[in-house]
């Protein structure tokens, strides 16, 4: 089959990881990992620290072997995948060059690939025109990233792996950052991205893939990890209240009482705040919201931490 055929075939995801596990002596980084993700996607890749967002992204970028199982790239082995040109990558770490101007740099990268975009077009997707000529060993942190993520769309490729692309960029920044990863989503191209921003998996992903000590924990659109959770959050205000008027509420997984504010996570909204009613007690400014990204990946991976079992013992008891 001609790599055009499988690019672009939404029958052929962009990654296939079959039980794939990797262990580095005595310690297991990826745990029969199976996943399959869609062309054409920015997919979010979360997890703790350690978690096994890197050894993935480099199993399936075929510079690490996996222990066991199998992944392909477009329907291909990784390094077949690479070498063809389907790959661009920006790894966790890794720095520059130093005595090389950025233009040449990217001059230099774009002629590894078979069909690369023009350096011109390079800069001006990665927001580096004005870094063109600076040396890349005086950088900054931060332009260095970008120079970074330049090198990864060089090639044109149909997939990017971003592993912590926004580490040590300020705000603003990142907001350009984001802007260019969603025009090469747009433009078709599967985006990959390892980060610990929430909001940046929020802003961007299409989906978001959740792995904790190296096995997955879940996979789907951002309200579907929201849903997951299986929390709601409270808010509102009560002049006078006491956290022990408020402690014997239902379905209550966390209060957090600040003066007359008062914050609950709860895994039936409805049910708690019926029962708040029925104590006689009259909120203001009510608010009823489902758990934000980030806490909703709290929520997950506490309770694969075994976390959970604390709270859900608490609310049998209530
Ligand atoms: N070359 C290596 N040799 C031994 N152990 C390793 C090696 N690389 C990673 N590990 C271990 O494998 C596990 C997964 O690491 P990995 O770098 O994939 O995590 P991560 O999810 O990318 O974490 P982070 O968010 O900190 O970047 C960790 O326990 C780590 O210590
Ligand atoms: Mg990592």
């Amino acid at each position: 089959m001609s790599n055009e055929r499988l690019v672009g075939d939404p029958e052929v995801p962009a990654v296939s990881f079959e039980q794939v596990s990797k262990h580095y002596g005595p310690v297991q980084a990826v745990r029969e990992l199976s996943l399959q993700l869609p062309q054409g996607r920015a997919i979010a890749f979360l997890g703790p620290n350690g978690a096994g967002k890197s050894t993935s992204m480099e199993i399936l970028l075929g510079l690490k072997h996996a222990s066991s199982g199998r992944v392909e790239v477009f329907g291909k082995p990784p390094r077949q995948a690479m070498t063809a040109g389907h790959v661009g990558a920006m790894l966790q770490s890794g720095g520059l060059p130093a005595d090389v101007t950025v233009r040449e740099l990217l001059t230099l990268m774009t002629k590894l690939h078979p069909k690369p975009l023009r350096v011109d077009e390079v800069l001006l997707r990665a927001n580096i025109a004005d870094l063109a000529d600076r040396r890349a060993g005086k950088l900054s942190g931060g332009q260095t990233q970008r120079v970074r993520f330049a090198i990864a769309i060089a090639g044109d490729s149909d997939l990017i792996v971003l592993d912590e692309p926004t580490t040590g960029m300020d705000v603003e920044n990142r907001h350009i950052f984001w802007n260019s990863m969603k025009d090469e989503a747009e433009r078709g191209k599967t985006v990959l991205f390892a980060t610990h921003y929430l909001e940046e998996a929020d802003q961007i992903a299409d989906q978001v893939v959740v792995i904790n000590k190296g096995r997955l924990l879940a996979n789907g659109s951002v309200s579907d990890i929201k849903a997951m959770a299986g929390f709601q959050r409270i808010a509102f205000r009560l002049p006078g209240v006491t956290r022990e008027q408020l402690l014997n509420l239902p379905h209550v997984v966390s209060l957090d009482v600040l003066h007359d504010h008062v914050q609950i996570q709860t895994s039936d909204s409805d049910k708690t705040f019926y029962a708040l009613l029925d104590q006689g007690l009259r909120p203001m400014e009510i608010e009823i919201s489902a758990l934000g990204l980030e806490q909703a990946f709290v929520a997950i991976t506490e309770r694969d931490n075994g976390d959970a079992v604390e709270t859900t013992e608490t609310e049998d008891a209530r």
